[in-house]
């Protein structure tokens, strides 16, 4: 029985990790999503996300606000899909996203919010 419990004791050790590596993979990281905002947002959305009043005047947006109560209150995935298709005038900005990316900047940016 000893040899059997030793391997039960690996196999255990061995899903416990692939667990751990997997909710590593997927938890958000707001400071990476700083980059990729960095890049691809803050031109619009402005680096505190309530949005450059330049631009919201130039494409006639009505506003480019996402740190507000409207904005944050609505659920990742919907935020997600206008982050990787747009939604109105706001471009598919997203696109070239991985699935860790788009996750890390919606962190960074609802982390703006607060
Ligand atoms: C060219 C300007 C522009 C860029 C660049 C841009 N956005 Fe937007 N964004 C907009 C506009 C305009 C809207 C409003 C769209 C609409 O009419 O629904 C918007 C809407 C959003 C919304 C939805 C807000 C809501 O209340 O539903 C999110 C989230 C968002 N942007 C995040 C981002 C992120 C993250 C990036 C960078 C990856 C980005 N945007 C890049 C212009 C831009």
């Amino acid at each position: 029985m000893k040899k059997r419990s030793k391997k039960l004791a690996v196999l255990v050790s061995a899903c416990l990790l692939t667990v751990a590596g997997g909710a590593t993979a997927w938890s958000a990281d707001a400071k990476a999503g700083k980059a990729t905002y960095d890049k691809l947002c803050v031109s619009c959305h402005g680096a505190d996300g309530k949005g450059n009043p330049a631009m919201a005047k130039m494409m006639g947006a009505k506003e480019l606000n996402i740190v507000d109560k409207e904005t944050t209150a609505k659920k990742d995935d919907v935020l997600i899909k206008v982050i990787v298709e747009g939604a109105g005038k706001m471009p598919a900005s997203g696109k070239n996203l991985n699935k860790q990316e788009q996750t890390d900047v919606l962190s960074y940016m609802r982390s703006l919010a607060k």
